[in-house]
Formats: structure tokens, C-alpha cells, sequence
């Protein structure tokens, strides 16, 4: 087992995210997507561990090894985890028997669409069945077929991708749909976003390029260190050259491999066009070219002619991190936008900027410096406490590597029990400030401007 300390919701966002959280079974309803090569047995038992959901990548894996992983996540897990299998990869059939046969929890269908009677089977081995929507046509479909929940993940995500932006796919499917729990992917990296998300109706997010540069990711280092480096506009999508060979979509970040996609591309039309070659002969020579040159810049570092699958998330990742500080960041994050939402329904002028997020929580706060491994010991106390808290600014850029300048927020009811608590705590307070619960007062129209810059 891992021996990892669960990350806290709130109780707050428990409200929010009951419906994923009866779902997937767990706590924090924050997925980690399936990452072929990437997504195996280490990190997908971690993130349960941690009270998130971790999902293997069955990718085109013989089947004895995807039966292999499936138990090695159970050795190292006792939490809920799901596998994602790929409809178009040649070694699909077998990987539905051998999910349904270990009797996985949930089973998610990606790449394509299943058939209305894999689900049947799927559902009969008692798997929640999970199903992508990248249309609404597609998401009415899996719906039809007996989905359990969908996927709804947009063209901004890394990886395989449908055409249709955010805005749209939530108008057509997120507004519409409510049978079934709908969690949301691509482009995602702040827990703000979550937490937005969810106040739409969301169920909860999967996330994937954000969890590449975790500490505990074994993508190759130089894998991470591209997507450290990376812009979101070099986050660019393949265009498909003719109807005569229809590909899947796919984001990564533009480099040599994107351009032999397109030679590749171009040497398949020729060939189809002479009749050298069928079309779904082709389409599996387009895939094939996808997993292996996936391998060679996951897995063995070659960054130059190996595909660097990205989200345009790829630009909010700057550095690397270690998954539990990931997932922590991003429940206080989330928390954060529905106090900042519940504060603008009160008629509020609130602040995007983080630095200044801190005035959110009604006159509480509790100032400090802290030592970074103070803040780690803060939160196991108040962890228990049932005391709702925030640490913010954990993640602002630091001058001394020790020292962190973070802020403790509490609620105001829960401040006296909060310091109470705290009271024998050897750390450097710089001071507790308890407010009166008053709303913080306007900013005039100059520091708005000029602390706006920091979003
Ligand atoms: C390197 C990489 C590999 C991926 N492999 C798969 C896969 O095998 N199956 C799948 O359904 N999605 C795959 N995805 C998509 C992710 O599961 C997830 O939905 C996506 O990364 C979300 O968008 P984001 O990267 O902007 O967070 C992959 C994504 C990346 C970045």
C-alpha cells in the first residue's frame, strides 16, 4: 500500500461533488485520465490512494499484461480505480474480457464508440460503465446504450481529440443531459476550474497533463520538461488532409514527429489512392504510428521524434510537483471559486488574482510564514479537527527554498476553535488576525488595476 495520507475535500465542495463522489466511490472526484504508457500501476494506485481516482491506459498493451496490472493497482490499492480501453486498438476484444473477467469497478470506452452490446457486457460484469462524448450526438448515443456517466472532453484536452470547443460541448451536452453524471476534460490544470465546472453541474474533472510533471509520474524527465517549457499555443492539434482517410485528431506539442504525422499521412493517401492499401488498413498504420511514437518520447525520452501528447493546459504547468501537493492545490483551489462564487451571489466585487484570494473567506484569516514543513504539520492537525481551512499560497513563488509565505484561512465561526487548536503549535506566527466577519471593503479603481495583474 501506499503510504499516503488521503487529500481532504471540504465540506463545502462535498456538497458539490456528492454525485461524483458516489460514483467513483471515493472523496475527491478529480480523475487522473488514462495516459497510454503513462498511466500505470504506480501512478493510477496513488491517486486513489490519495482519495482521487486513478484510471489505467490499457493503450494496445497484450492483454496478460493489462491482467497484470489490474492486480498489481489491487496490491498496492484497496480504493476504487478504473481502466480505460481503446475501441480502435487491435488488442480491444481481449481487453474487454480481461476487465470484465477481473471484475474492475469502472470501465471506460475511449477512442471511439463502443457497441450498444459491449456495454451490455460490460455493465452484466458489474463495471460503472464510462463512456466519452465529444458531440452531443455521440453523448446521447452512449446514453442510449446504457452508459453510466460520461466523459465530456473537448478539443483543448492532450491526446486523441474531438473538433468541438469548450463553450459549445458545455451548452450542448453539460446543459442538457442530467441522467447521468457528467465529468469534464481537457484544458483543465486550476482547481478554480473545477470548482466553476461543478457549479455548473458537473460531476467532477479528469485531468491529464497537469498529472504528467507529478514527481511520481514515470514519464521520462525530459517528457516533463517539455511540457515545463511549453506555451499552450504549442499545443497543436494534427489536420486531416482528405476525407479519403479519415484520422482522429490528436494534440501534442508541435515538433518533428507532428511533421512526419503529416509525411506519414500524405504517403498513406497516395497508396489508397493506387490501391496499395485499404483505408482501415491505413487508419491502423495512423494509430500504430501514434503509440510507438508515443513510447519513444514518454517512456524513452526522445522528445525530438517521439510524440509530446499536451493539453493547451500545457501552459498553466510550470513545474513539477509531488501528486498529493497536486491534488491539495487544486481541492483548495476549487474551494476557493465556490467561496469566491458564493461571495459575487452577496453582491461582492471579488478578486480572480490569488494574491489577493485571501479576502474571500469573510474576515478570517490567520497570517503566517511558515516553514514549509510546518505547513504540512498545520494541516494534519486541523485535518482531524473537522475545522474547514485553506492554506493559500503555498504555490507562490518563493525566495527562500524553506520558507513559504502561505496564509491559513478558517471560516469566522471556526476561527477561536481554529486558534485554539493551534495555540501550542511551535511555528512563527507573524501574527492572527480574527476579522469581524465584515465584507472587505471596495478597492479603489487604480489597485484594482494594478493588482490585476498578477492572475
Ligand atoms: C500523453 C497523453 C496520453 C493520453 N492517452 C490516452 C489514452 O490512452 N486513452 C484516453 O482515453 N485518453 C488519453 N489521453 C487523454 C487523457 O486521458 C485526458 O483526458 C486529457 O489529457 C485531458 O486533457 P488535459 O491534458 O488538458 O488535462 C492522453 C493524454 C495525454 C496527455
Amino acid at each position: 500500500m501506499n503510504p499516503q495520507r488521503p487529500v481532504r475535500s471540504t465540506p463545502r465542495l462535498d456538497r458539490l461533488w456528492r454525485a461524483g463522489q458516489a460514483f467513483l466511490g471515493v472523496d475527491v472526484p478529480i480523475m487522473c485520465g488514462a495516459m497510454t504508457w503513462i498511466s500505470e500501476p504506480k501512478l493510477v494506485s496513488l491517486m486513489s490512494e490519495l482519495a482521487a481516482f486513478g484510471v489505467l491506459a490499457a493503450g494496445n498493451m497484450p492483454p496478460a499484461q493489462l491482467a497484470a496490472q489490474i492486480d498489481e493497482t489491487r496490491r498496492l490499492t484497496d480504493r476504487p480505480f478504473g481502466a480505460n480501453i481503446i475501441v480502435i486498438a487491435p488488442n480491444y476484444q481481449a481487453h474487454l474480457d480481461v476487465v470484465c473477467e477481473k471484475r474492475l469497478g469502472h470501465i471506460f470506452f475511449a477512442g471511439s464508440i463502443p457497441r450498444q452490446s459491449e456495454v451490455r457486457r460490460a455493465k452484466e460484469s458489474g463495471a460503472k460503465v464510462v463512456c466519452f462524448a465529444s458531440t452531443d450526438s455521440i453523448a446521447r448515443r452512449m446514453i442510449d446504450y446504457g452508459a453510466d456517466a460520461l466523459v465530456l472532453e473537448w478539443s483543448e484536452a492532450g491526446g486523441h481529440i474531438g473538433h468541438v470547443s469548450t463553450t459549445v460541448l458545455l451548452q450542448e451536452i453539460l446543459f442538457r443531459f442530467d441522467t447521468v453524471p457528467i465529468f469534464i476534460a481537457g484544458g483543465i490544470a486550476d482547481g478554480r476550474m473545477i470548482g466553476h465546472l461543478c457549479l455548473m453541474g458537473a460531476a467532477g474533472a479528469q485531468l491529464g497533463t497537469r498529472f504528467v510533471v507529478a514527481e511520481e509520474c514515470g514519464a521520462h524527465a525530459r517528457f516533463k520538461d517539455a511540457f515545463m517549457k511549453a506555451r499552450s499555443r504549442e499545443a497543436v492539434s494534427t489536420p486531416q488532409y482528405s476525407s479519403k482517410l479519415p484520422v482522429v485528431a490528436v494534440r501534442a506539442l508541435h515538433n518533428r514527429a507532428m511533421e512526419d504525422f503529416g509525411r506519414l499521412q500524405l504517403e498513406l493517401l497516395e497508396k489508397i489512392q493506387c490501391g496499395r492499401i485499404t483505408r482501415p488498413a491505413a487508419q491502423y498504420e495512423v494509430e500504430h504510428f501514434w503509440v510507438g511514437s508515443l513510447r519513444r518520447a514518454a517512456v524513452d525520452g526522445e522528445i525530438e521524434t517521439g510524440s509530446l501528447m499536451a493539453g493547451q493546459s500545457v501552459g498553466l504547468v510550470g513545474r513539477t510537483q509531488p501528486l498529493r501537493e497536486i491534488l491539495q492545490q487544486l481541492v483548495d483551489e476549487a474551494d476557493l471559486a465556490v467561496v469566491a462564487a458564493e461571495q459575487r451571489l452577496q453582491g461582492r466585487r471579488v478578486p480572480n488574482a490569488p494574491a489577493r484570494a485571501e479576502r474571500l473567506i469573510d474576515g478570517v484569516e490567520i497570517l503566517s510564514t511558515y516553514n514549509v514543513g510546518d505547513i504540512a504539520f498545520v494541516r494534519s492537525l486541523l485535518e482531524g479537527s473537522g475545522i474547514p481551512f485553506l492554506f493559500h499560497g503555498e504555490n507562490f513563488a518563493v525566495v527562500d527554498p524553506l520558507i513559504q509565505p502561505a496564509r491559513l484561512l478558517v471560516p469566522p465561526e471556526y476561527a477561536e476553535r481554529a486558534r485554539e487548536l493551534l495555540r501550542d503549535v511551535d511555528i512563527h506566527f507573524m501574527g492572527i488576525n480574527i476579522g469581524d466577519g465584515a465584507p472587505p471593503a471596495d478597492e479603489d479603481e487604480d489597485e484594482e488595476k494594478g493588482g490585476g495583474g498578477g492572475a
